[in-house]
């Protein structure tokens, strides 16, 4: 079992021989998940990733941040979805929001809107920046404008050469239009692996290069990620909590309750539950089935989405992160006049008054027949994130095969582009008209 994360079923309301049920079952998907190993068309090369990666491009990753960080004060990041989320997941997870950094990473490519741009535009009039473009099929739209966007504001601020020291492009090899204008402009490219899809891919090019950027230490990452990849490669499911966090989704699932709500006591994992949503989402929600994720940040959802979790429509159930060992506390003072009426908690420190808010609420929202799936992890740091990321990865995957879909494709997606490139105008070879 890991050290540093565990999975904690006794508020979740499943009996153990529910759960041993699916042993066989289990063991059935945790072979065909192998059986793509070897085969680039099945998506899985994110399973030995932590184990096999790419050392070389690690070391040229680190240098391009020392580079960025040393001549940067901005790294504009352009991706959406998988491409995205990943990345800002762990920076926002592990560094001081509040902080001036020396090299501030900002999001674009993420959304379509010309006020966001603009913004960002004006932001970066007066500073030295660099960019990332991070896109595996090269040509989604909305990631595409922004980088003919901010490729223009780069030529002009900087001219042609220089704009080109400071672009880097992180895409499959050998196919899409990214891939072609990098080669013809010959900006530095990194590659993100045919047989890793864009949601399982923030331990490759795609996160890493910006989280190296945010001063943060990739290795360790790396070393977290291992560590979770051979604990979780057993197909035994009493000895495997990720598969045994799947089976239960599975079962709550089939007990309708259809929507599973991430919910953490930490602001500063917000951004890891979009890119658990993503990740999620994407993978099980299809053929009209699926869970739906959604996510709140406790204490501050407690008064707003609180009273639906403790009395709306009973088809909900949480799993809840809880990060035990807090970094920094602030001790709640005595107060000789007590007019806020606080001294009954006066000495103690907040993170514990924020631990008892986390227990208050799984009881009362168990109480109200919402089941609590309860993630201990002991600290946030890289080593940790790594291991939660892989955690989360293998447990969809799993899940995904047990609910009967394709884990790792994403068919819906399309309608939407393709209606867009209708009514836009775009035809058939790709170019607008
Ligand atoms: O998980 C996925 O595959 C998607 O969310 C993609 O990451 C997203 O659509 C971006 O695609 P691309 O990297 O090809 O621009």
């Amino acid at each position: 079992m890991s050290k540093n994360i565990k999975l904690n079923l006794n508020y979740a309301g499943i009996p153990d021989n529910e759960i041993n049920a699916y042993a066989d079952q289990v063991k059935r998907a945790h072979k065909e998940l192998n059986k793509g190993l070897n085969d680039d068309t099945k998506y899985t090369g994110w399973i030995e990733w932590p184990i096999n990666y790419d050392k070389t491009e690690f070391q040229k990753i680190k240098k391009i941040a020392q580079k960025v960080r040393s001549d940067s004060e901005v790294l504009i990041v352009i991706g959406i979805g998988g491409s995205y989320l990943g990345a800002r997941a762990v920076i926002e997870a592990l560094t001081n929001q509040f902080e001036r950094k020396e090299t501030e990473i900002i999001y674009v490519g993420n959304n379509l809107n010309p006020n966001y741009i603009n913004e960002i535009i004006e932001y970066v009039s007066d500073k030295d920046i660099s960019l990332n473009v991070i896109s595996k099929s090269g040509k989604t739209t909305e990631p595409a404008i922004a980088f003919r966007i901010f490729r223009n504001l780069m030529e002009d601020k900087y001219g042609v050469d220089e704009a080109r020291k400071r672009i880097f492009v992180t895409t499959t090899k050998r196919k899409g239009a990214l891939y072609k204008i990098a080669l013809q402009e010959k900006y530095v490219k990194l590659n993100i692996p045919e047989n890793i899809g864009g949601r399982y891919s923030v331990l490759t090019a795609v996160g890493i290069l910006p989280i190296a950027v945010a001063g943060l230490n990739i290795d360790k990452i790396m070393s977290g990620a291992k560590i979770a990849a051979e604990e979780y490669n057993n197909d035994d499911l009493k000895n495997n909590d990720c598969y045994k966090y799947a089976v239960i989704r599975n079962i709550l699932y089939g007990n309708e309750k259809n929507i599973e709500i991430l919910a953490s006591y930490e602001p500063k994992l917000f951004y890891f539950a979009e890119w658990w949503k993503q990740l999620f989402g994407e993978s099980e929600g299809k053929d009209c089935k699926g869970i739906f994720p959604a996510s709140v940040t406790y204490t501050t959802d407690l008064h707003s989405l609180g009273q639906y979790v403790q009395d709306g429509r009973r088809n909900l159930f949480e799993t809840v992160l809880n990060v035990q060992k807090s970094d920094t506390d602030i001790v709640i003072d005595y107060d000789n006049e007590n007019l806020d009426e606080l001294n009954y908690i006066a000495g103690k420190n907040l993170s514990y008054v924020n631990q008892k808010a986390m227990e208050a609420t799984i009881t009362a929202h168990v109480d109200g027949d919402v089941p609590n799936i309860v993630i201990d992890i002991d600290s946030l740091n890289e080593n940790v994130i790594g291991q939660l990321i892989y955690f989360f990865e293998k447990a969809c995957a799993m899940s995904g095969i047990l609910l009967g879909v394709d884990p790792f494709n994403q068919p819906g997606v399309e309608k939407y582009k393709n209606n867009m490139y209708d009514l836009l105008g775009k035809n058939r070879i790709g170019e607008f008209m």
